[in-house]
């Protein structure tokens, strides 16, 4: 999809483009003075194969905090603190689009018509480890969600995700749910904790993430295209262990230490 244009930082602009365009550059741009309209294609071609958009949440705070996250000397609790404020900030995007009810209310100065989130309730869900990393900042936003945790991690050599545990709110199905994991790398572990929800009955489900690779949003599109993505940041590629360049390393490990 992206042949025609060799250009690394438009190839992620692009990549974070492809799917609903949901972020802040638009238009073509220019090689050596050359037209470049590759994108159009694509627009096209999402025409006649639809799939979810990927939401990329690029607010300067969002990237000025995801930057202190990526160096290294950057230690846990810094780490975890900054996640934490990110999570949160991108939750007023995730939720941005939740239905409103009116209701009566009495100020100390007269009635009026309010505003109040309505029935629809929430569940967050984190893939362990790292995905925990990212609740407190939601369940800022929306105190009464319920938490459900699946328990996934990569096998070093294969890179394909193992399932250790799965304990959900009984009534998941009837819920939004907001799947949490810094790292969307091959896309395995997503992939696979979106299938069990779906297994479950979950049909109302988005995916959020930090830092994607474009290979892991381009595998969670074609397996769950009915997930919307929301990220921080679509970075260049994998390396040959299946880490996101540049990244951040190890989210799991840089959260809790253990590395
Ligand atoms: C990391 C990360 C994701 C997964 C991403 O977890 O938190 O869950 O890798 O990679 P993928 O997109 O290629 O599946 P890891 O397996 O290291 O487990 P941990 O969170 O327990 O450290
Ligand atoms: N998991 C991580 O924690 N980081 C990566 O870059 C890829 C997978």
């Amino acid at each position: 999809m992206l042949t025609g244009c060799k250009d690394k930082l438009f190839q992620g602009l692009f990549a974070s483009r492809l799917p609903g365009f949901s972020t802040a550059q638009e238009g073509s741009h220019k090689h050596g003075g050359k037209q470049c309209n590759s994108w159009k294609k694509v627009v096209t071609l999402l025409k006649i194969h639809p799939m979810s958009t990927v939401h990329v949440i690029d607010h300067p705070m969002i990237q000025h905090k995801l930057t202190i996250m990526r160096k290294k000397e950057t230690g846990s609790k810094d780490f975890r603190e900054l996640l934490k404020e990110i999570s949160l900030l991108m939750g007023y995007e995730i939720t941005r689009d939740l239905p409103l009810d009116d209701i009566e209310i009495e100020t100390p100065i007269c009635r009026m018509t309010a505003k109040k989130v309505s029935g629809r309730k929430l569940a967050i869900v984190p893939i362990l480890r790292a995905g925990i990393g990212m609740v407190d900042g939601l369940q800022t936003l929306v105190p009464v969600a319920k938490v459900g945790h699946i328990g996934l991690y990569r096998d070093e050599k294969t890179h394909t995700p193992v399932v250790y545990y799965c304990k959900l709110p009984e009534d998941i199905n009837k819920r939004l749910v907001i799947v949490t994991d810094p790292m969307l790398a091959t896309g395995g572990s997503s992939c696979d904790a979106l299938a069990m929800l779906k297994e479950r009955g979950c049909n109302n489900i988005r995916l959020m993430c930090l830092v994607a690779a474009p290979e892991g949003i381009a595998r969670v599109q074609k397996e769950h295209p009915d997930v919307d993505i929301f990220v921080a940041a679509i970075d260049e590629r994998l390396n040959k262990d299946a880490y996101i360049v540049p990244g951040l390393g190890d989210a799991g490990d840089r959260i809790f230490g253990t590395k």
